[in-house]
């Protein structure tokens, strides 16, 4: 039986700005993932800053909320047998100077600007996916979709 696990890719404001860069993205996850949710929203600051509540103590908190809140976002939860290493892998090193150096292919190597504006989001582990598929998709039931999967994955 094959159990699909699920992480949540955010694309940050200035690559859904940027056409080129969303379309690659886009087509990207389409070959790689069973998309199972997507929307495309803003957020206030409030917000942003409670989804990032981990990082609150770090120097680039504001910052980081400021931009997240500066336009839309796409969400998408993502699935896949290893959602989370392999979206994480796709996007490459956070910090951009190093995903050009050292993953020049991967999604921030090709178009993030900064350690800010690094392209999207991956969820971390299990348990920060659940955390943040429900912060987005508060209706979304875990219990649900892998009762449903493992049906139509087996
Ligand atoms: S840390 O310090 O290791 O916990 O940070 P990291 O996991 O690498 O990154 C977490 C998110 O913080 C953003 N980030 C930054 N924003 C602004 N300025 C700087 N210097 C900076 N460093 C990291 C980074 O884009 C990560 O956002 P997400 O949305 O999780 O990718």
């Amino acid at each position: 039986m094959c159990k699909l696990q699920l992480s949540l890719a955010i694309i940050k404001p200035h690559a859904v700005k940027n056409p080129v860069a969303l379309s690659y993205i886009r087509n990207v996850i389409k070959n790689k993932f069973v998309v199972v949710k997507t929307k495309r929203v803003t957020l206030d600051q409030e917000t942003a800053g409670n989804f990032y509540i981990e990082h609150e103590e770090k120097f680039f908190f504001n910052r980081l909320v400021t931009f997240m809140s500066s336009g839309y976002i796409d969400l998408h939860v993502l699935g896949h047998r290893n959602a989370i290493q392999l979206w994480r892998t796709m996007l490459g090193p956070t910090k951009v100077f190093k995903a050009q150096f050292e993953d020049p292919y991967s999604l921030r190597g090709m178009f993030g600007l900064s350690d800010t504006r690094n392209v999207a989001h991956g969820s971390d582990s299990i348990a920060s996916a659940e955390r943040e598929i429900k912060f987005f998709f508060p209706d979304f039931s875990f219990y649900e979709w892998h009762t449903n999967t493992e049906q139509l994955y087996r």
